[in-house]
């Protein structure tokens, strides 16, 4: 484990959580700080504020952005659903994209993070960033379960979805209910992609990037006292989440590296999942 996350897992076990990802964040947007001032013209969210990941925002969402409109074989009038959208970093390329008889629409429980991507995300398309009123012991959200939640969308009526860095945090109840969400609003042969941690049979995490221990319910967690700081699933457990949902892996998993001892490429694993027909 790299020095700087034994010293913030150590820093978990003895303080309060809001006060160690506050400066972690902290640190993080001053170390972002020169990239920030190169431009300062375009729209960043404050990690400390925003509750965003670190990086180049704008930069890892074009990234993401790429894989998704080919593996959803996206088209510029498709509807989107973007499910833990957080400050957007998904819709400002899709802003781009997607034309007037496209749509998007985001939801996540950060009113925050929200408020930033209603400011700053607009396109020739209809967006809709929407308050998912949910709890979460990483992401501090306090209303109804999760896994009860209904998706902001019209059965069949989304042509793709997208979750990045959602079901990493996800208890695999709420992860099960969320596939089943998506498999609820997705059309036919619609594709949902998303990242997370897929524990494979046989893997060792021991000296891994991410060093996953068996937690609950065919899910994993990097601290299983605060599951959902971290969290992967087996991939028996995902695979039959999937098809609960009416869903089938469509492609290959594409492994990152957080179950390996090396860091390089993707941290977390890309999957791409489409909807059956009924
Ligand atoms: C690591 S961030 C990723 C945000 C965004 N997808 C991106 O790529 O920038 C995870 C997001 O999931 C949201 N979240 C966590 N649990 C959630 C839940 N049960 N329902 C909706 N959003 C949730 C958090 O508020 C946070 O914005």
């Amino acid at each position: 484990m790299r020095p700087a996350t034994a010293f913030k897992s150590w820093a978990h076990r003895v303080l309060p959580r809001p006060v160690v990802n506050g400066v972690w964040n902290l640190a993080s947007d001053v170390k972002d700080l020169p990239l920030r001032l190169r431009s300062p013209g375009v729209p960043r969210p404050w990690r400390v504020w925003h509750n965003v990941g670190g990086g180049d925002f704008h930069l890892i969402g074009q990234q993401y952005f790429d894989w998704f409109r080919s593996s959803a074989r996206l088209q510029p009038d498709a509807h989107v659903l973007d499910m833990g959208c957080g400050a957007g970093r998904l819709a400002f390329p899709l802003a781009d994209y997607l034309d007037a008889q496209g749509a998007y629409t985001g939801f996540d429980l950060s009113e925050r993070a929200l408020g930033f991507a209603r400011r700053h995300a607009r396109g020739a398309a209809h967006f809709n960033f929407i308050r998912a009123d949910v709890q979460s012991r990483e992401y501090g959200g306090a209303g109804a379960k999760a896994a009860a939640y209904r998706f902001p969308a019209d059965d069949e009526s989304m042509d793709a979805a997208l979750a990045i860095s959602l079901f990493s945090h996800l208890l695999p109840e709420d992860a099960a209910a969320y596939l089943k969400e998506a498999g609820r609003v997705l059309k036919p042969g619609g594709r949902l992609c998303l990242t997370g941690f897929l524990v494979e049979p046989g893997m060792t995490l021991d000296a891994a990037v991410l060093p996953l221990k068996p937690f609950r319910d065919g899910a994993w967690a990097a601290d299983p006292r605060e599951p959902e700081r971290a969290i992967g699933y087996e991939r028996a457990a995902f695979e039959g989440w999937l098809r609960d949902a009416g869903l089938q892996l469509a492609e290959p998993v594409a492994s990152g590296h957080w179950s390996t001892a090396v860091r390089a490429g993707e941290f977390q694993d890309r999957i791409v999942a489409e909807k059956l027909p009924a």
